[in-house]
């Protein structure tokens, strides 16, 4: 995030060159990290959410602050992006049943302050036209944040509406469907109505510093697009600017160029390869998909080919990643090219690539098998050198050495958070490159959810499907088609 707040310090500047030992500590057994690690991150998350919250003293209930880091950086706020992206990671634990019961009170917080902050004019606009919505960050009193900033944020309204949806159809599931309409769909429909209408205008990305498209914000757009179509029938509503999703899943294409997504357009000179891409893999896994280009599955062949691209890309540039090498887990970042406080690995990047393959072991297995491809055969013959490009059955012994193989590349990466990890289990936002200690704001809530949604991946529980089955074609020439959206003031439902 959050170039705008900062001053840009190279920690490579005198910094001591970690030894090949320091590189090896706190390598113990991983399995008994993840027990550790998953009970710290949940008590993480709650201690950064209002009111109640242990680090968030003055924070509104239901209010998903970013970080209790107040100075340098000051990430004291909401954003709506992070918080969106929170509490789908705490719905999705509901719907699975491995959730504390006292959390969805907490999730009902949440909603309603979401009603009070999407009626809150900011600089980016109002409710009325709906451009106030794509405001990035609140007070977290819910009041609007008036300094200069990169604005607007366009995957804001798009994550909260499927954070909102994924509670809905849990409601649905059980029996409370008047609920969901009542106390949901105002929400949505708002949520909804923002992307139909201005998907096709430039928004700063996920890290707040590239003003144009980003692929991460293209595809969440399409994803609560398609899920949203579906919850509208659901409470017997509709969505018009729904209509549009083929539009843009059309505009999601032309961040391809070959063998990786170009995250940026413009790129402002960087190479485009970015994390923005692999995170948005992780959350547009489908486990009802089967490995679809098209919409950029976690084990489609082009997601594998960008993985690899994107990891290779920090293999030289980080000195915690010396003597490890092609096939091996790495520590990763945002970008190559980054300098924000110092330009460091991120926990949630290196989290995310190990998530993207769980999810993809879990698309194969569903499929059972493998097709290798001649665009997927280099992030294969890394792992399996021996790889064939071909389709390769479950019951065949190449399945199962590929499997392997991904699995322990995966595991790799969750091995490189364990051993940057504080023994308090504390996860900041950054690690260093070149001594791997903590670096920029402290207990980053998204640090903690990209912890809990990847080790959740590891373990088999998987979130419901979004619709993904049901994209079957490119629209054959792309249209800058939007809907105008119609905007209502939401009210606090009873629960
Ligand atoms: C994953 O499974 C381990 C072992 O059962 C468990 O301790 C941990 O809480 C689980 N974590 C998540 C996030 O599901
Ligand atoms: C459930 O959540 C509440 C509130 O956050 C907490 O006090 C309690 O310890 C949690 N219980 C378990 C078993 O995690
Ligand atoms: C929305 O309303 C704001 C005033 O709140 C105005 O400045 C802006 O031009 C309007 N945008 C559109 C797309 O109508
Ligand atoms: C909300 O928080 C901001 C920032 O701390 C503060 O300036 C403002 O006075 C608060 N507003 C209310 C109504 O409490
Ligand atoms: C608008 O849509 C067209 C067609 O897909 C695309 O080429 C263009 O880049 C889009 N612009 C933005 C800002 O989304
Ligand atoms: C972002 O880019 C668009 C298109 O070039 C431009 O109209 C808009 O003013 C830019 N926004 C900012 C904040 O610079
Ligand atoms: C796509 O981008 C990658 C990474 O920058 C680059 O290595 C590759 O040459 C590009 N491919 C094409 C066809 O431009
Ligand atoms: C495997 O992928 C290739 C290339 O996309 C495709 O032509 C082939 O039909 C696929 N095979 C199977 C069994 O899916
Ligand atoms: C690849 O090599 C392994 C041994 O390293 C062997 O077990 C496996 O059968 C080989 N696979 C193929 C497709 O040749």
């Amino acid at each position: 995030m959050w170039l705008k707040s900062l001053t840009v310090a190279n920690t490579l500047t005198g910094a001591a060159l970690a030894s090949p030992a320091f590189l090896q500590r706190r390598q113990s057994d991983l399995g008994a990290f993840i027990e550790k690690e998953s009970i710290l991150a949940q008590q993480g998350i709650l201690n950064n959410i209002g009111a109640e919250g242990a680090l968030v003293q003055g924070a509104s209930a239901g209010i998903v602050v970013a970080s209790p880091s107040k100075t340098n950086p000051d990430y004291f706020y909401t954003w709506t992006r992070d918080a969106g992206l929170t509490m789908l990671a705490e719905i999705e634990q509901l719907a699975a049943g491995t959730a504390n019961a006292s959390l969805e009170s907490l999730i009902q917080e949440y909603v309603d302050s979401q009603v009070k902050q999407q009626v809150v004019a900011n600089p980016s606009g109002t409710l009325s036209n709906g451009s106030g919505l794509g405001e990035p960050k609140f007070q977290v009193n819910i009041t609007a944040f008036t300094g200069s900033w990169g604005r607007p944020q366009r995957d804001g309204p798009a994550l909260r509406a499927s954070a909102l949806i994924a509670y809905g159809n849990y409601l649905i599931a059980h029996g409370k469907t008047s609920l969901a309409k009542t106390n949901l769909w105002p929400l949505i429909q708002n949520d909804l109505s923002y992307v139909g209408q201005y998907w096709n205008q430039s928004t700063y990305d996920l890290w707040e510093e590239v003003n144009g498209s980003s692929f991460f914000t293209t595809a969440m757009q399409h994803k609560s697009l398609v899920e949203g179509a579906a919850f509208a029938a659901a409470v017997g509503e509709t969505c018009p600017g729904c209509s549009v999703a083929p539009q843009i899943l059309c505009h999601l294409q032309e961040y391809w160029n070959g063998s990786a997504i170009i995250s940026n357009s413009p790129t402002n000179d960087r190479s485009g390869i970015d994390a923005n891409s692999v995170i948005a893999s992780i959350h547009i896994f489908d486990p009802a998909a089967t490995c679809d280009d098209v919409t950029f599955q976690p084990c489609s062949a082009r997601a594998l080919s960008n993985h690899k691209v994107y990891v290779d890309s920090f293999r030289s540039i980080y000195t915690v990643n010396q003597g490890r090498s092609n096939g091996q887990a790495v520590a990763v970042g945002r970008y190559p090219e980054d300098v924000y406080q110092g330009g460091n690995p991120w926990y949630l990047a290196t989290l995310a690539a190990a998530e993207q393959l769980y999810d993809a072991l879990h698309q194969w297995d569903k499929q059972g098998s493998i097709n290798i491809t001649q665009l997927s055969i280099p992030f294969f013959s890394d792992l399996v050198s021996n790889a064939t490009i071909g389709t390769h059955a479950k019951s065949s012994a190449t399945y199962t050495a590929i499997t392997q193989a991904v699995k322990t590349y995966a595991d790799g990466f969750v091995s490189v958070v364990q051993e940057y990890t504080p023994s308090d289990g504390g996860l900041a936002e950054q690690f260093g490159r070149s001594t791997g200690d903590p670096v920029s704001a402290i207990d980053l809530t998204w640090s903690y959810a990209a912890f809990l949604t990847a080790v959740a991946r590891r373990n088999g529980t998987v979130p419901a499907s979004w619709g993904s089955p049901t994209v079957t074609s490119v629209p054959g020439q792309c249209s800058a088609a939007t809907v105008a959206g119609s905007y209502a003031t939401p009210t606090i439902g009873a629960w």
